[in-house]
């Protein structure tokens, strides 16, 4: 019987060749296709660098205009969709509402080769079936979806039920520009395995859902605005961060898998950050935590080289523009959902996914 060498985590294996991205942890890069994420996310809009990843290249303004409208287009939800979400218990979480809703998409055409079509359909309904779940959850009527609006002020437009500021629409493309993809991350994979099975659209992306709904993966924004709320003020932060590593705990916001430099998605949501919360208090607070927690994670793990990630300046980022907690996860859904497209495309060519196992228990007589 072989025995095959076990990896935990499949840590340094490489499963797949890819067109998308490059997470280059030890330089802190990425860069989509051609492109440093930075600057797409500083320069272009959601819709560009989706065309960018599904399509292979940035579109000219004719090939924007049919994308953004092809969104728009498939905004609304059918039927059966907002009553099954309504469905659901009130105390069931968001993650969970939008894995169900999501399942029950039914897009158009042949369940295998996923098209262009299906993808843009399932896109398009994610930010609808948060907003439609959040305006029941606050007991009001959920408003129907503009198609006057680019994706991401339609998702706040629904959200909020008024118009967003331009300032809260570029803040809010940034983040979802810098989180629309990320190599072979937990979700990313398990969207790519159900993929390579030929399973359809829907099925990959709800897995991916799921995975993506797990604390290890798409949970940790929350917890970087609990961590800054639960310090309070500026004195209180060394001896409250202190006292977590002391206790073992890891700080929120701080430390990656891959990157061993500065998070370049957290660089880049710096400069956003900065222009949106700099007069808010809660911001300078922000940053003292940050510089405490640099401080003391040299002091606590000397020489391991770890920094703010993306998850900290996401957290400034949508408490700035008014996104409670409980949305931030279902957000970062929203625009994982571009990447997570663009790999089952890329999957559904390759050969299925089908590792090894070594055999632990006992054999019969
Ligand atoms: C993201 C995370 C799970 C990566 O874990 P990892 O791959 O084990 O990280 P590393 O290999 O770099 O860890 C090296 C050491 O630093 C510690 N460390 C890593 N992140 C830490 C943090 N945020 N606070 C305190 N210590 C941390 C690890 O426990 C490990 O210590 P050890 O060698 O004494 O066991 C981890 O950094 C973490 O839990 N961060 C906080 C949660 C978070 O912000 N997640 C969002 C990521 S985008």
């Amino acid at each position: 019987m072989a025995d095959f060498i076990v990896s935990p985590g499949l840590e340094n294996v490489v499963v797949a060749e890819t067109d998308l991205s490059l997470v280059d942890g030890q330089n802190g890069v990425l860069v989509y296709r051609n492109h440093w994420a930075r600057d797409l996310a500083i320069h272009h809009t959601f819709e560009e660098v989706a065309h960018l990843l599904w399509y292979g290249h940035l579109p000219n303004a004719e090939e924007l205009k049919a994308l953004v409208e092809a969104l728009a287009a498939q905004r609304e939800l059918p039927a059966h969709i907002q009553s099954l979400i309504d469905s659901i218990p009130a105390d069931v979480d968001m993650m969970s509402v939008l894995r169900t809703a999501v399942s029950a998409i039914n897009v158009s055409g042949e369940s295998f080769p996923p098209t262009l079509q299906q993808i843009i359909e399932v896109t398009a309904k994610l930010p609808t079936i948060i907003a439609h779940r959040y305006a029941r959850l606050n007991n009001r009527e959920p408003l129907a979806p503009r198609t006057d609006l680019t994706h991401t002020a339609n998702y706040l437009y629904m959200l909020k039920g008024e118009q967003p500021t331009a300032a809260h629409v570029r803040a809010l493309d940034a983040y979802l520009i810098l989180t629309q993809e990320h190599g072979l991350n937990a979700s990313t994979f398990a969207a790519r395995v159900v993929a390579s099975t030929q399973s359809d659209l829907v099925s990959s992306v709800t897995a991916a859902i799921g995975a993506l709904k797990g604390p290890r993966h798409g949970g940790a924004p929350s917890e970087v605005t609990e961590m800054i709320e639960a310090i309070g003020t500026k004195e209180n932060a060394e001896p409250w961060m202190r006292k977590r590593l002391e206790g073992g705990n890891v700080l929120m916001g701080f430390g990656h898998r891959v990157y061993r430099t500065r998070d370049p998605r957290a660089t880049a949501l710096s400069v956003v950050a900065q222009e949106l919360a700099k007069d808010d208090p809660w911001f300078d607070l922000a940053l003292h935590v940050e510089n405490t927690g640099l401080k003391l994670l040299q002091e606590f793990k000397p020489g391991r080289q770890l920094n703010v990630n993306v998850e900290f300046y996401a957290a400034i980022v949508m408490r700035s523009i008014g996104l409670p907690d409980s949305l931030f996860t279902p957000t970062f859904a929203v625009s994982r959902t571009v990447g997570w497209c663009a790999h089952i495309l890329e999957a559904a060519q390759m050969r299925i996914i089908r590792p090894q196992s070594n055999y632990t228990g006992i054999m019969p007589e």
